[in-house]
């Protein structure tokens, strides 16, 4: 008796499989993006295609904002291309929106430049690769996409050939958690972005494995730290809403070992959204509050070997020295380690010669922070020296961290993601 009952529940599951699976019957385990630094102005460069018929878009990479946006006045051509109605659902899932004309609308903004314009709210189709985690596999799909037509103005400052800005927030409709509820991923993405204007970095969307060459799997090795909400949004946006932003709770910093001396006020996320650490690609360095980056630079001149002589600074840097005096290894200069202590003393993110000198010429090299100013809205933002060759994964649905440190440790890098389909 019970069998039968099992069987006829099986035969109702199998008539009943939901329609978002049957529709395909390839279902990707994650999803890959390329990812290149272009070194002239500091940005990095990820593709997709969009459209019917599909055509390859050079997007900048930003860690944070809701929608992916394309500039739709030049060259936007697609014989699927739709607009989205106020009060329609793919509206309705943006959250707060403007409406104008009954037509969806929002405020596309370039964290590179800061300018904005209002946009209308698009669906279009969407294709990029799956992956196992090793190489690219098959193209997959999205048919509605929702995203944001951005005029031409708002490309101003970025690269060369980009036409727009894949927003990678944590929202619903920023790049990430779209392409994951289109294919039941997990919500979660990581990055890996290389410091070389030739080769590759990665971004995959959903689970591991990360493998990079020589079979490395990054996703056995990290680090997890919780991932914070700031509940201003600093960047923009409507009023009362949180940020889109990632931000981690750092609770001191150590140059060779040592904590320095910090006012540990501002580390932490005020009620006006003011304070705290975050991660941002739109930075090509670090970029500390005044006082945090004055004890860092003073503690690590003082932890330089006495061998290595100090220079004149050169801009935007304030400490330099003698390229010729600093020793190098695999790890980059031979330089004080600076630790970044997360959640207790056991739990954090370090930084090697390889992330904190910037090689300005033969003969200077400069330690690689900039100055924020005494009132910036963020007191510590991770920037893209910093990041470069460090696997860094964003689980949204956990609201955890997850860090590799340098992957120079492990003898491999952020290029080393084979990019040839099997
Ligand atoms: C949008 O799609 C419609 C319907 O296929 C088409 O007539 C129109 O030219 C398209 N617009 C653009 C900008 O491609
Ligand atoms: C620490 O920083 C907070 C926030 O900027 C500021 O109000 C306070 O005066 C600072 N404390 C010291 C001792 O400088
Ligand atoms: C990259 O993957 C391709 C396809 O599987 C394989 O033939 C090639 O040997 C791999 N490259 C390296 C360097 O292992």
């Amino acid at each position: 008796m019970a069998l039968v009952y099992k069987f006829l529940l099986l035969c109702f599951l199998l008539i009943f499989v939901p329609p978002a699976i049957a529709q395909t019957s390839f279902r990707p385990r994650a999803l890959v993006l390329p990812v290149q630094k272009n070194a002239a102005v500091f940005q990095y460069v990820t593709q997709i295609k969009q459209r019917t018929p599909l055509v390859p878009v050079k997007l900048a990479v930003h860690l944070g904002g809701n929608l992916l946006w394309v500039d739709c006045e030049k060259g936007y051509v697609s014989s699927t291309n739709k607009t989205a109605r106020c009060g329609s659902a793919q509206c309705n899932l943006i959250g707060p929106v403007a409406c104008g004309g009954g037509i969806c609308g929002e405020f596309p903004s370039n964290p590179i430049s800061n300018t904005g314009t209002f946009g209308s709210i698009r669906i279009d189709v969407v294709s990029v690769q799956s992956t196992n985690g090793r190489h690219p596999g098959r193209g997959v799909t999205v048919p509605n996409f929702i995203f944001l037509c951005g005029s031409e103005f708002v490309l101003q400052g970025l690269a060369p050939g980009v036409t727009g800005i894949a927003a990678l927030g944590r929202t619903k409709t920023a790049l990430p958690l779209q392409l994951a509820a289109a294919f039941s991923l997990n919500r979660k993405f990581a990055i890996c972005l290389s410091p070389s204007a030739r080769s590759n970095g990665v971004i995959i969307i959903g689970d591991g494995p990360y493998v990079l060459l020589p079979n490395v799997d990054v996703s056995k090795s990290l680090t997890y730290t919780p991932l914070l909400i700031n509940q201003v949004n600093t960047e923009g946006g409507f009023l009362g809403t949180p940020s889109n932003e990632y931000f981690i709770g750092v609770k001191s910093i150590k140059v060779g070992g040592k904590a320095i001396p910090l006012n540990t006020t501002l580390l932490s996320i005020d009620s006006e959204g003011i304070g705290g650490t975050k991660f941002s690609t739109a930075v090509p360095y670090t970029v500390l509050e005044t006082s945090i980056y004055k004890a860092l630079l003073q503690a690590f001149v003082n932890a330089m070997p006495t061998k290595v002589t100090r220079v004149a600074p050169v801009a935007p840097f304030g400490a330099c020295f003698n390229s010729r005096d600093i020793g190098s290894s695999r790890l980059g200069p031979s330089v004080p380690q600076i630790d970044l202590v997360l959640q207790n003393s056991k739990v954090f993110w370090s930084i090697i010669g390889a992330n904190s000198i910037v090689r300005v010429s033969n003969d200077v090299s400069c330690l690689g922070f900039v100055d924020g100013g005494v009132t910036p809205k963020t007191s510590i933002v991770i920037g893209g020296h910093q990041l470069d060759n460090n696997l860094v994964q964003f689980d949204i649905a956990t609201s955890r961290l997850g860090f590799s440190n340098s992957l120079l440790l492990q003898r491999t890098m952020c290029s080393n993601f084979n990019f040839t389909s099997t």
